[in-house]
């Protein structure tokens, strides 16, 4: 191996011994009788000091010759001393060049010249070698552990669903095409038909974290036409508030493993996270829209809440009451897709919920409709076609449990979690409308 310790596993009990660490070159000093050198890996810097002395002529020589991002190894003997910025160095023996790095650059990886997001972005992995870029792709993989952690230890069964289906899942125009052999299929919107089939399975809870594909034409900073969606699903419920407590504990459980396991990350970035107070506060879609009229937003009943809306809400919530995350529920039934249950005694309203996060939304949900009569009819209301939906109408005649669910877009809850500006920042390498490579 090239490497026996990251930067951050050299302590104390390492001083005289003998080490080998890998990396990036990161800056090299020439101060005439001592060369300096810092390498960089996933943990940190760490400092090689070779003074005339001690070192052989060799390697002497060979230091002031490296370029920054050569990625090199070095073994040598871990010296502790307080002249080290660290607090220890090492006195390299041997240094291994194990690749060139080109010169100019394309992008500084130090961060200090400011690039665009696009320059970063066509350069990922040199902007990944920044600590708080990095930082950001440490805490997103805590998330999605953290996602799994929560769903196995309430009762869940993670499933995969096909991404390549017959038929537009949540309606609309948003859909990619493609040739399916001789006929036309289209790239998954959502796992949503697929993961309501399962519930006349038998398994009862099912969850899954998949891509989903949105041919949004639109480039906001919170829309991706690749996301990852962070799908659940639950039998037996007996209305849609059984799904809010649950999404708003696995919400809550998620910021907590981070807040945990993620402190040099978030102090990478210079973030506080905050502890969410449970339960989220609960608004009404109609009460959402008197505090929007009040604060000289007027939007009509059974219109959606758009970006600016759901930003003055945002604004009004965290100064009224000091909290990042709540529900609006009870959104009008047109608002919402087919598949949503309606009140029985108020149809115009419908069993569903959003939840956001500092102003924008992060989740939708509901309890879904599961007598099949009023399934199809609800189809149809919609203006879409009954027949196509014939494979999924089909789990709910022979015997389909109430049911209820969410889909979490895991890209949203990062950038609202981490408060950042735009959704790019937290996906490795977006696809957007004119994004398609790397
Ligand atoms: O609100 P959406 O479209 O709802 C569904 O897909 C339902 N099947 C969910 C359910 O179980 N009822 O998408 C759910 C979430 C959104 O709240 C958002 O966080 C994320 O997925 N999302 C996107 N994220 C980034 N870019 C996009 N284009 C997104 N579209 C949806």
């Amino acid at each position: 191996m090239y490497r026996t310790h990251y930067s951050s596993q050299i302590t104390e009990e390492l001083n005289g011994k003998k080490v080998r660490i890998a990396g990036w070159v990161h800056e090299v000093k020439d101060l005439g009788g001592i060369k300096f050198l810092w390498i960089r890996d996933r943990e940190g810097i760490t400092q090689v000091a070779a003074p005339k002395k001690k070192v052989s002529e060799e390697l002497f020589k060979l230091i002031p010759k490296l370029n920054s991002e050569d990625v090199v190894s070095v073994e040598g003997v871990v010296n502790f001393t307080p002249k080290a910025k660290l607090g220890f160095e090492i006195i390299p023996e041997k240094i291994e060049i194990l690749s060139k790095a080109g010169t100019p650059l394309p992008l500084d990886p130090t961060g200090k010249i400011k690039a665009e997001l696009d320059t970063r972005l066509d350069n990922r992995f040199i902007d990944l070698r920044r600590p708080e870029v990095m930082a950001i792709f440490k805490i997103r993989s805590s998330v999605f552990r953290a996602v799994r952690d929560f769903f196995y230890k309430e009762g869940f069964v993670e499933i995969h669903t096909p991404k390549i289906i017959a038929t537009a899942t949540e309606g609309g125009t948003e859909l990619f095409p493609m040739k399916y052999f001789e006929k036309d299929a289209f790239l998954a919107q959502s796992p949503q038909l697929y993961k309501q089939i399962m519930m006349a399975s038998g398994l009862d809870r099912v969850f899954e974290i998949a891509p989903i594909f949105r041919a949004e034409e639109h480039n906001t900073t919170r829309h991706l036409n690749e996301a990852w969606s962070i799908d659940g699903e639950m039998a037996f419920i007996e209305n849609e508030d059984e799904v809010m407590q649950l999404l708003e504990r696995l919400v809550a459980y998620v910021i907590g493993y981070v807040r945990e396991h993620n402190e040099r990350e978030l102090r990478a970035l210079d973030f506080e996270l905050e502890e969410p107070k449970l339960p989220f506060r609960r608004i009404t879609y109609t009460e959402a829209l008197e505090i929007l009229r009040e604060l000289g937003k007027d939007i009509p009943w059974g219109e959606d809440i758009d970006t600016e809306g759901e930003k003055l809400l945002g604004r009004y919530i965290k100064e009224a009451y000091d909290e990042d995350l709540y529900f609006i529920y009870q959104y009008p039934s047109s608002a919402k897709p087919f598949y949503i249950m309606k009140y029985d005694n108020k149809p115009e309203i419908s069993r569903s919920f959003d939840l956001e996060y500092r102003g924008i939304e992060i989740t939708s949900g509901g309890q879904r409709e599961h007598r099949y009569d009023k399934l199809k009819a609800q189809i149809a209301e919609k203006g879409l076609n009954v027949e196509s939906f014939d494979f999924y109408l089909k789990a709910f005649r022979y015997g389909m449990p109430p049911h209820g669910g969410f889909g979490l877009g895991a890209e949203r809850l990062v950038k609202q979690m981490l408060d950042l500006g735009n959704i790019r920042e937290v996906i490795l390498f977006p696809r957007d409308r004119k994004r398609l490579e790397p």
